[in-house]
Order: structure tokens, then sequence, then C-alpha cells
């Protein structure tokens, strides 16, 4: 619901449980009044405090700038004299740069405008609200856009640039949401990592001054995420305080907390405005990022839920959010690139046998491709790998009553390939500098349309040439050199941007022209598992590092936010290929069925006693995959915390069915046995586990107790069900 009082001149946005209230001064600067609980009026102006000198510009003007410093900005904007953390700048054309951004109309619709070339989330059943602010002496209108997701408790917000003069300027900074909080939050939680261990929660404490978390990596990176929250101290699972911004962008990204002089809290999130610049001329319009935000007062465990609520029903593709996703084996850790057609067939013989649905050709299949330093852009079949063909070894895997699925890393050009002979000036780089190579390979430059239609062209004709069922589209080196060799000068801060326009616009068109292939993105294991890629594909490859151990934490700070359904998990090789740790193989199993299950290793090779658990593994998973891919998923237990055992649990939504997934990483002597205090059930059902009865508010309250397992590593899973089902 949204609600503007025109008397008070404030908005209210309603969800089903939270307000958030913006109101606009005299002079008509937007401001942020509140955001929290729902409240149900709309007489709050008095808490923006222009009463108070000098929040009174009208009245004090010679305190113009202290006003502009501590007025709750809506979207502050830079130059004028708020000098914390600010959302837009624009340089005009006159080379100055200042904005003063004033309310000038608003309009209230039902749904909402799909983002141009950017993903956004659906809109049905919803509310919008567009607010114009405008500056006239530089000719820049800013709409800031609001869709209320009442059911998820969730606003989307999103902002698009005008420019209503007839001269160009250049927009140097367009975050996507600032949020001015004056309440009892003290702590921020993001998401850290680097490459073969992603997304690992940090809990962190909000001091004076600025926090930022951010990329430059022209991807959001293995290291940051583009994410951020700020919380009350006693938030925790299940209680307190939660704001969260959750930004639907693939590139550069920066989110930042910062604490002012008067112990206020500003949190921002947007495009880096560190090498961005964007040229506008007269009459067009830039689009700025969604950002999902919202507020829970029931723990970061109520986010989550909104979170994978609202992924589900909005942003996900809605054809794959409730469709069983094979089974499958994929190539990668069992040959590497020493791979041919008989190899693939041999395995996939076997992993048919044992009940897996379908095979993924990894790297190395095309060009003259045999290790990572050649053939990116080479589009075009190895028949001295692959005999007789696509098609043909495509057919050989169907017969076998298997799918088939393809790996790509279609925004590459190796030095080394035809593409890069016949095309060197399609690599990203530098007039007069030689690129850096990263895994041997340049970027390609998709800021030119001649490169982003040759690449898909070549995709488009392997996807057309046999039965492909799967494609997973893989980006493994960050963005370094951000210069393109076809645009002038005061472009040269588009293109990383424009990198991200370009994929975005290749996947929109793969997932038109293929909709029945299901696609799997991946960046070097997870280092682009964002909301703006999960538009596109309804799972991502979660981390190169599917030991089980180091899966834990990636899993908790990816579920954090990301509903199960759209990590890629695999039952990976052992000891492990990237740390080396031996797990049971029970254990890589049962950690990999909260996400897309597969394997990752080579069937054939594997021990005998081992190959023959898969077909039980594959029933398990099958039991609960519905389960896991749509239910509501809660915390019990975190390794990162207790640095012993971690355990997690799905409830169906009609509360009849739970799996317990439970993990003893460190096995202890002479302990008793663990409470697990279940959560989401219904207090008046009786459940089944194990076949003993007990009343959901007995394990939700007395707990369930968890025999100690023996030895390290360790899993089991259990499942609970009520009697009146
Ligand atoms: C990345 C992916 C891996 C694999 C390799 C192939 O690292 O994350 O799963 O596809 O590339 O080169």
């Amino acid at each position: 619901m949204v609600i503007f009082d025109g008397d008070k001149k404030v908005f209210k946005l309603d969800t089903d449980n939270t307000s958030y209230v913006l109101g606009i001064t005299d002079e008509g600067y937007l401001g942020n009044i509140y955001y929290g609980k729902k409240i149900s009026s709309t007489d709050v102006m008095y808490a923006m405090r222009t009463n108070e000198a000098p929040f009174t510009p009208a009245k004090l003007p010679g305190g113009k700038v202290d006003f502009m410093d501590r007025f709750p900005s809506e979207y502050p904007f830079s130059g004028t004299g708020d000098f914390r953390n600010t959302c837009i700048s624009i340089r005009d054309s006159a080379g100055q740069e200042g904005l003063e951004l004033l309310y000038k109309s608003h309009n209230i619709y039902a749904e909402k405008r799909k983002l141009d070339g950017m993903p956004s989330a659906r809109g049905e059943g919803s509310m919008s609200l567009d607010i114009v602010m405008s500056d006239e002496a530089v000719g820049a209108e800013v709409v800031l856009t609001y869709t209320v997701y009442e059911e998820c408790d969730v606003i989307t917000r999103s902002v698009a640039v005008k420019n209503v003069s007839e001269k160009a300027f250049y927009i140097t900074k367009a975050l996507s949401a600032c949020l001015n909080l004056e309440t009892d939050i003290s702590d921020i939680l993001s998401l850290h990592g680097s490459w073969a261990r992603e997304r690992h929660i940090q809990r962190s404490k909000i001091n004076y001054g600025s926090y930022v978390t951010e990329s430059l990596r022209g991807e959001p990176g293995h290291q940051d995420h583009p994410f951020i929250a700020v919380l009350s101290e006693d938030c925790n699972e299940n209680h307190g305080s939660i704001y969260a911004m959750n930004l639907v962008y693939s590139g550069n990204f920066t989110a930042s907390v910062q604490k002012d002089q008067f112990g206020r809290v500003r949190t921002s999130i947007g495009i880096n405005p560190d090498r961005f610049s964007w040229k506008l001329e007269g009459g067009e319009e830039f689009q700025v990022p969604e950002v999902i935000m919202q507020y829970s007062y029931t723990g970061t465990g109520g986010m989550t839920r909104n979170f994978h609520d609202f992924f589900r029903s909005h942003l996900l593709p809605p054809k794959w959010v409730e469709a069983e996703r094979p089974v499958l084996i994929n190539n990668w850790e069992a040959t590497y690139f020493d791979f041919d057609d008989d190899k693939l067939v041999q395995i996939a013989e076997e992993a048919s046998k044992l009940g897996i649905e379908m095979l993924v050709m990894d790297d190395g299949w095309f060009g003259h491709r045999n290790a990572d330093n050649s053939s990116l852009g080479d589009w075009y079949v190895n028949e001295e790998k692959i005999k007789g063909g696509l098609k043909n070894l495509v057919d050989r895997v169907n017969s076998l009553g298997m799918k088939f699925g393809i790996w790509f890393e279609p925004e590459m050009i190796s030095p080394d390939s035809e593409l890069y002979k016949n095309h060197p000036e399609w690599a990203l780089s530098f007039a007069d500098r030689e690129a850096g190579l990263c895994r041997t390979q340049y970027m390609l430059d998709f800021s030119r349309h001649e490169v982003v239609d040759y690449i898909y062209g070549k995709l488009h004709e392997i996807l057309s040439s046999a039965n492909i069922e799967y494609v997973k589209w893989d980006m493994n080196r960050p963005i370094a050199e951000a210069a393109s060799l076809s645009l002038p000068a005061d472009r040269q801060g588009e293109v990383l941007h424009r990198h991200v326009l370009a994929l975005y616009e290749m996947q929109e068109r793969l997932v038109n022209d293929f909709p029945d292939i299901l696609l799997e993105n991946c960046s070097g294991g997870g280092a682009r598992f964002d909301a703006g890629m999960l538009y596109y594909s309804p799972q991502i490859w979660c981390s190169d590092n599917a030991d089980p151990i180091e899966r834990l934490m990636v899993q908790e700070g990816t579920h954090l936010i990301y509903p199960l359904s759209t990590t890629g998990t695999h039952v990976a090789d052992c000891p492990n290929h990237i740390n080396g740790r031996v797990t049971p193989f029970n254990t890589r199993a049962d950690v990999a069925l909260t996400g897309t299950f597969g394997y990752e290793l080579d069937v054939t090779k594997i021990s005998g006693e081992e190959r023959s658990q898969i077909p039980a593994q594959i029933e398990k998973y099958k039991k609960y995959r519905k389960l896991i891919q749509t239910g509501d998923y809660y915390r019990l237990a975190s390794f990162r915390e207790n640095g012993r055992h971690d355990s997690y649990m799905v409830v169906s939504k009609d509360k009849k069915h739970a799996v317990i997934i439970y993990v003893q990483v460190v096995t202890d002597s002479n302990v008793i046995s663990k409470k697990l205090k279940l959560c989401g059930l219904d207090s008046e059902k009786i459940y089944i586990i194990e076949g003993k009865e007990y009343a959901g508010n007995v394990l939700m309250n007395v707990g369930y107790i968890m025999k100690p397992l023996k030895g390290d590593f360790q899993s089991a899973v259990i499942e609970a069900n009520s009697l009146d089902d």
C-alpha cells in the first residue's frame, strides 16, 4: 500500500509488517522520516525536526549548508553541503559538480515498469510510487521508483536519471538507494571471502566514520558481496531488528555504512562510482540498478525467509522456480581437460545406471583447448577430442536416457585463438599499454556490439546443433583494463557498466531463444552469485570448493539471502582437490542436499563401495527436493560460530513436513548428546521423528536430542512429519 498525505506532504509505504515514510519539506527537499515496524498514521513530519534550527533553510537561509549536512536526505546529492556519503553526483557541461534535487511531482500506480535493459523483480500484485526530483540549473530530473511487495515485507527501489537540458552532462555517481537510520542499530552484516571460500558471514560494529564493502573487479567477485545489512545488538537468528539491502547488479558495486557526527547511520548501495562515469546527452535517460530492501524485526532468520519468498515469487525465472532440476554429473574434477567423446560416454554409461540424469561437458571441448591457456573465443567443436562431432556425442548420451549440458565462457578471448588473430582489437585494452593477462586470457570488449553479436551467434549455432538442455556460463577473470579501443575519451568510464548491460542482453537473448535450456551461471565458482544473474539463471555454481566442511560456511552465507534451490551443490571427488580434506561420501552428499544436487567426480574411478551409495543418495535428494525448493529455511546451529557442528532445517509451508540436516564437524569425547531446538513447526501439531511422537511445541522449546555421531565430519538427515498428514 502506498499513501500520499497531501496536507502533511508525507508518503507512507506499507508492507504487511513494516512502514517506510518520507516527507517533503517546505523548500521541497525529500527526507527519510521513518523505517521500521508498521505505523498507522502519517502524522510524523515532526520527526524530521524541520522546526529545529538549523533545519529551516526557508527561515534561516544563512544556515543552508548546515541544513544540508544534517538533513536525512532520501537521495543525497553531492557538492552543495551534504558532506556525508551521497548517492548522486553530476558534472555539468561547464565542469561543475554540484546538485540540488527538489521535489517536482509524483505518481502512484499498480504493479511496476520493467527496467530498461536490466534485470528487476517482477511486479505482479504490487504497487509503485515514482517521485520526480529536479535540478533546473543542471537540467537533471531524477525519478525515484519504489515498489511495495506487501507479503514479503520488501520494497524495491531504483532510480532513473534524465537529462532534460540541451547540453550533455556526466553522471559520476548514481547509487541505487540510501537509508538514514536513527534507531537502535549497532552492527553490520556483510559477506566476504576469496576464491574457494565465498560469502562467509562477517558481523562487525558500526563505528564513527565509514565502513565500505565493494568490488572493482567488473563483477561482484569472490571477495565482497553486493549486500549490506545493519542490525540491533541483540539481533540473532530469531529476533531483533535488521535492515538489509541487496543489489540487483552483476558488476562493480559499493555498499557503505556511515555513522555521522550525530550518531545517525546512513547506509547506501549501488554501482561503484570508482571507474565509472556516464555521458548523458540532452533527452537521454540513465537507468540505475534496482535494490531489494527490507526491514525485519524477526531476526536474521526472518530476513532470510522474506528474501527467499521474494526471490521465488518475484525474481527467479518463473518457469524454473518449482521445476525439478536434473541430478547432474560434471566432468571437470573427473577429467579436467583430458577427455574425449569415449571418456565422456563411459562416465555417462556408469552415471545413468546409478540414476544420474544429466552429463555436463565442462571446459576443453572447443578450439584446441587442452589447458587453460588457449582457444577462448573459438566456439567450434574440437573434433579430435569429440570425434564425430557434438551431435553424435549428445545422441550417444541421450540414448543412455541422460540429458546433455555444455560449458561456455563467452566473455573471454585467449591470445592463442583464431579470434584474437583476426580481431586483436576485440580485447579490452588501453591504446598504449599491453593488457594484463589473467588465467592467460583477455576480456572481450562487450561495449562493441559487433563482438556481442558475433559471440552470441556462435553460442546460438552450437546450441542449435544438438539436443543441449543445460548451459554453464562461466567467467574466469576479473576486468582489469576497462578501456575500449572503440569508445571516445569521454566515454571510457562507461566500459564496465556497458559490459554488464551486454551480458544481460546476451543472457536475455539466450533464455528467450532457448526457453527450455536450464542456464547455470558461474564465475570461477561463485564470484558472480548475485540477484542480477539469478534473474536469468535459476541456479549458480556456488563455489569451486565442494569440500563439505568449507561448504557449510559458503552455503550459510549464500543462503542468508538466496533460496536453497539457487545454489549449485555437488558431491565432489576426495581427497578434496582444493584443500585435500578427506570426508565421508555420505557427508558430502548430505551437505549437497540443500541445493541443486549433482556429482563432480569420475564415477568410473571411485570405489565400488562409494558407487553403490549413489542410488540411495539420489533417492534421498529426490525425496526432499520439493520441500527444499519451496519450504522455509531455519538455521539451528552454526559451525562458523561454535567451531564444532552445523545444523539447519527446511519446513514445508503447510508445516506438515520438515527435514533437518546435522553435521558434526569435530567429534568430542565424553560429551552428552545435543539438544537441537527445532524451528518453524506448528506448535499444535504432533510430529513423528524416527518413529517417536513429539508435540511441535515440545520440539521447538525442549528440543530434539541429537546423539553424538562417531568421528569427525559425520552427518545425519532426519525428517519430521506431522501425524495429521
Ligand atoms: C571455473 C569453474 C569450474 C570449471 C572451470 C573450467 O573455475 O568454476 O567449475 O568450469 O572454470 O575452466
